[in-house]
């Protein structure tokens, strides 16, 4: 049974305030409507699927996974061998197959978790994400770096769900070479590998062809954004020494609020309902995200492109744009209170801190002039800036809502990244965009191979 409180919160009463009632009202009509078509095509229940191919497992996947024994443990015992022989891994992937590990690192663990000794770190190897990238700079100095490594060992993580996406393979081709040349042993160097790829690819192949036992197939349903509470993020989250049950409890949980709640208690149709008023009825199109936590950053740019990539097509879907505060409320912040009236502001907030609070220290001298402050705790000015932000974009009519996490734990995380993908994919039922696939993407491949002359 999970703790109520620890699911994440909707509130849009400051959106509603500057939205027009009638128009959220007949939204929502609209997302009821969309949700139980979204059921029955996740159930398998509709005569017609609505679209075609039908990426939509990843609705009941966190209940299912729960449920496969076999294959969740698999994932726990793989990810604690490589956490025991590894100092280091490097995570080949990119879009989805890297954006969604990264938010769970950043999200889940210490800030400066690759600098600390192993036992500060959850006895979890270093991670460094590369792939998703054709930076030569970047890809040397890590490789210079793992070269340095005298008596460590680093291990190899590659996802790829087609297997063949050109700035992934590249770097595992260079990568690869760099672990065969240090290790020699071809066993030892399948061993030092791990794959989570499509039920085809060429990666599966080439990496069954090593003799490699580490490999997890993707569900052929589930699209590379949706795809972080798979093998995806779960291998890597448990070789960081997560608690991946937790993650997919919280998702689960999230799920079924979904499916039952009203409208008022159920944050998925809330938070689609004031996005998609605020865009359709007030010309809002661009979304920001704040997160209030710095560990929150890379869940941020997963929603980017979860948002962008299900929703920018066909010349519509509104523009997503992750912002820190209080760091950008000294950059973004003068557009935001007084800049174009196009930006719905959804704060993301975290109740608790996860270590202890800091308390501002007296000072005899005073010269700073914070002795007004000193007794009060960091995260008390922090929630002041929340409410005080919050406050002057109301006095101006600039529509926030807010999400709240009760804290940075694995339960919470998994509800808000499930909360997030229903929602966006609740927003193409309702709208008429097809959420999954990305065509455009396709366009700069084939560019791209013309100008290498293949
Ligand atoms: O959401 C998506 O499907 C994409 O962003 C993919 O994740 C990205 O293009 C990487 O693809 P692949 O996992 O096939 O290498």
């Amino acid at each position: 049974m999970h703790d109520p409180t620890t699911l994440p919160l909707y509130d849009s009463t400051a959106a509603d305030a500057v939205l027009d009632p009638v128009a959220r009202s007949a939204v929502l009509e609209r997302l009821l409507d969309a949700r139980t078509t979204l059921t029955a095509d996740a159930d398998g229940s509709s005569s017609v699927a609505s679209f075609d191919p039908l990426d939509i497992d990843f609705v009941n996947w966190p209940t299912r996974l729960l449920q496969d024994e076999a294959e969740l443990s698999r994932i726990e015992e793989i990810g604690s061998r490589f956490r025991e022989r590894a100092d280091a891994l490097v995570l080949l992937g990119i879009g989805g197959s890297s954006m969604g590990p990264r938010a769970l690192f950043s999200a889940l663990c210490d800030p400066y978790h690759n600098e600390r000794p192993r036992d500060a770190r959850r006895d979890a190897p270093r991670i460094y994400f590369e792939g998703d990238n054709l930076d030569n700079n970047d890809q040397v100095a890590l490789l210079d770096g793992l070269a340095h490594l005298r008596d460590q060992n680093w291990n190899l993580l590659v996802t790829s769900k087609s297997g063949s996406t050109i700035e992934t393979a590249i770097a595992l081709r260079i990568f690869l070479a760099a672990l065969e040349a240090r290790l020699g042993d071809s066993a030892e160097v399948a061993e030092s590998l791990a794959v989570v790829t499509g039920a085809q690819s060429r990666l599966r192949d080439l990496a069954e062809g090593m003799g490699c036992e580490n490999i997890f197939t993707l569900p052929e349903a589930i699209g590379g954004r949706f795809s972080v509470l798979t093998a995806v993020g779960l291998l890597p989250a448990a070789i960081l020494g997560l608690d991946v049950r937790r993650l997919l409890e919280g998702a689960a949980e999230m799920t079924r609020v979904f499916r039952e709640a009203d409208a008022g208690q159920n944050p998925v149709l809330g938070h689609a309902a004031t996005s998609i008023t605020a865009e359709a009825h007030h010309g809002m199109s661009v979304r920001v995200l704040c997160v209030w936590s710095q560990a929150l950053e890379s869940l941020g740019l997963w929603h980017d492109q979860l948002l962008a990539e299900s929703l920018g097509k066909g010349g519509r879907g509104a523009t997503p744009l992750t912002a820190v505060n209080t760091r950008d409320l000294h950059s973004r912040g003068q557009q935001h209170q007084d800049g174009r009236r196009d930006k719905l502001i959804t704060n993301l907030l975290v109740r608790e801190t996860r270590t202890t609070p800091l308390v501002i220290p007296p000072r005899a001298d005073d010269i700073d002039d914070l002795n007004r402050l000193a007794g009060r705790t960091l995260h008390e000015v922090l929630e002041a800036a929340v409410k005080g932000t919050n406050r002057a974009y109301a006095q101006d009519a600039r529509p926030t809502a807010d999400i709240l996490l009760q804290r940075l734990d694995e339960f919470s995380i998994g509800a808000v990244l499930q909360m997030l993908m229903l929602a966006v994919t609740l927003e193409g039922y309702a709208t008429g965009i097809n959420p999954f696939g990305q065509p455009g993407v396709e366009n700069y491949k084939r560019h791209m191979q013309d100008e290498l002359g293949n």
